[in-house]
């Protein structure tokens, strides 16, 4: 590994290196990615996601095109098209597209080295907002450790660390911080099925950092809320809409209708880029994304033989239907955690925050 927590950088060649997210916890490894193409497979294929790390492979994505074609022509055009339809929910990846195609289109001198240069800075954006919302969900963690006087239980689903959005992550980098400043805490992590995100990495990620976990099968999470056992959640998002409604890995709808009966609060974790003003109806007009169905029908894991293997877990010939998001409605959301602040999901208090940018 590379020894900090990055799940992506430049390496000495100037190409773009990647932890290989569909190994984890088993192998530790690395890609390298080298062109527009080799991003936009990474991305697909899923060697890396989590809506801000996918929007950050797709801006350095970019610069690889650049670095391909030297110049914006129609060759450039068609790579980057294909980058951004890579994955189609996610907002941070079209976001990352445009902005990075914007600023070269107004770029003057050698577009490569500008290229560079602007996939770095956008980078270096995002991990300021994930420290600052890093700070803004631990001041909640921290005021639930005053009021009760013991141990915080907090649950999550899906991956949402630094190996899905740079450098802290979202929902993880309040528990993170909260860590650092001495609260007692420890995290329920959904396993999240049909891939595992929460068993696979989540549980990964808070073992390196040291913070208390178990995993609990999907299904848990209500009977949990229904017996106290939860105080807050804290999920991630891949679009939201500008009156609120949260995109996120399928089942996190459920876990908000558990904790909307159980009055647990329940926050989404996003920076800025995962806005999608443009959608107000989010149930209605997020696209969600079909993925295959041997995701369901198999799973991966480490055999006792040593070697990471795939078995089938459904009889031979049934089929299997795998949505890989859900949409959460405004209703059932205690508060959004941005890096402008902690916002109700309310299309008014939304617009008055975001303003400038609508
Ligand atoms: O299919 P994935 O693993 O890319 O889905 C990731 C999630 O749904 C995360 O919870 C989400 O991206 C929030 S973290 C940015």
């Amino acid at each position: 590994m590379n020894g900090i927590y990055k799940a992506l950088w430049l390496n000495e060649e100037g190409d773009l290196e990647v932890i290989d997210q569909t190994l984890l916890p088993h192998v530790e490894t690395t890609k390298v990615l080298k062109t527009c193409e080799d991003a936009t497979l990474a991305i697909a294929d899923m060697t890396v996601r989590g809506a801000g790390v996918i929007g950050s492979v797709a801006a350095f994505g970019v610069y690889l095109a650049v670095r391909q074609t030297k110049i914006l022509d129609s060759e450039f055009n068609a790579k980057v098209q294909a980058l951004k339809d890579a994955r189609p929910t996610a907002v941070n990846l079209q976001w990352a597209v445009e902005l990075m195609v914007e600023r070269l289109r107004n770029a003057s001198g050698d577009l490569v080295v500008k290229a560079k240069e602007e996939a770095i800075a956008l980078n270096n954006d995002e991990a300021e907002k994930s420290l600052e919302i890093a700070r803004l969900g631990a001041d909640l963690i921290e005021a639930i450790a005053k009021r009760e006087n013991r141990k915080v239980n907090i649950l999550t689903h899906c991956n949402a660390g630094w190996l899905a959005v740079i450098d802290m992550g979202t929902a993880l980098a309040p528990i993170y911080e909260a860590k650092r400043r001495g609260i007692d805490l420890h995290v329920w992590v959904d396993e999240t099925r049909p891939r595992n995100q929460g068993a696979n990495l989540t549980a990964w990620e808070l073992g390196q950092d040291g913070v208390e976990h178990t995993i609990i099968a999907d299904n848990t999470g209500g009977h949990l809320m229904q017996h106290g056992m939860v105080d807050i959640v804290f999920v991630g998002a891949d679009r939201v809409s500008r009156q609120g409604d949260v995109a996120n890995k399928i089942g996190t709808y459920l876990k908000a209708l558990a904790a909307h009966a159980h009055s647990v609060p329940f926050y989404v974790a996003f920076p800025t880029s995962t806005f999608d003003f443009e959608v107000i109806d989010g149930v209605k007009d997020i696209p969600i994304e079909t993925r295959s169905e041997d995701e369901v029908r198999y799973m991966v894991g480490l055999h006792e033989n040593g070697n990471v293997e795939k078995v089938l877990v459904v009889p031979q010939g049934s089929r299997a239907l795998n949505y890989g998001f859900d949409v959460t409605p405004n209703r059932y959301i205690t508060g959004l955690i941005t890096e402008r602040g902690i916002v109700d999901a309310d299309l008014l208090k939304i617009e008055e925050l975001f303003e400038d940018l609508i």
